[in-house]
């Protein structure tokens, strides 16, 4: 059985007194939650605020990127061991905006995985096809490429604690989720190749989030998919009365 895990993806939103108050609210709201794992990601800026909060709770903390050094001159940029130190126990890696505008290709989500892992981090790696992808009948092809090289040559280590979330990137932000049957398309589609790359009994344990305009209306139908196991949910998991209808599904 895989356990459900829903995360919240703050973006660059919430200063730390805004960030203090949610990361406070949800804390109340969500302690009676035990069968579902719950993470949230605020901005970098909020995260050591927040794991002072979260510490001994049921919420993990992540963030939302990670550079693949260790340290070094690369300025603006954070490193795993300085997230462990901040109080994270899980990175999103690979988003789509981080694709997108910051050039974040497959082989740098492999690079900052393998990074991420070895300091102790567990990565919630990010794939999904655009638009005119999806439009040119191109959806799979396009997961193939990116879980063959995001997810090249991982170790026994590596595959125990990855999570993958699967991001439209026509439905993040855009209030089009794809419909259940849509994903659960694309989810079967990951998970089998998946099995593929590493086998069934690793592709039938991994936990496969879905990510795009998750609401508290629609994270029902999408829990209720074979292959859906959670959720990567960005706008609604800004606001703690919404997160937490959303983790309650
Ligand atoms: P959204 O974002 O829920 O606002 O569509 C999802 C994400 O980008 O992770």
């Amino acid at each position: 059985m895989r356990r459900p895990f829903i995360a919240g993806n703050w973006k660059m939103y919430k200063t730390n007194r805004e960030a203090e108050k949610t990361v406070q609210d949800l804390k109340d709201k969500l302690k009676e939650v035990k069968s579902v794992d719950v993470m949230i990601a605020p901005p970098y800026t909020a995260l050591s605020l927040a794991a002072g909060i979260t510490d001994g709770s049921n919420i993990y903390l992540g963030a939302q990127n990670v550079h693949y050094e260790n340290e070094g001159a690369y300025t603006g940029e954070i490193s795993p061991p300085m997230l462990v130190s901040a109080g994270c126990q899980y990175v999103i890696i690979g988003h789509s905006e981080r694709r997108q505008y910051f050039g974040c290709t497959d082989k740098d989500v492999n690079l900052r995985l393998k990074s991420a892992v070895t300091a102790g981090l567990k990565p919630v790696v990010c794939i999904g096809e655009k638009l005119e992808e999806r439009e040119s009948g191109k959806t799979f092809e396009v997961l193939s490429a990116q879980l063959s090289g995001s997810l090249k040559n991982l170790s026994e280590e590596e595959k125990n604690v990855l999570i993958v979330a699967y991001e439209p990137v026509w439905a993040i932000g855009t209030g089009k989720t794809a419909t259940p049957d849509m994903a659960e398309e694309a989810h079967k589609y990951i998970r089998g190749k998946l099995a593929d790359m590493y086998g069934r009994p690793f592709a039938s344990g991994v936990r496969i989030l879905y990510g795009g305009s998750v609401k508290p209306d629609n994270i029902k139908d999408l829990m209720a998919q074979d292959n859906i196991d959670g959720a990567l949910v960005g706008g609604a998991s800004l606001d703690a009365d919404s997160f937490s209808q959303i983790v309650k599904f």
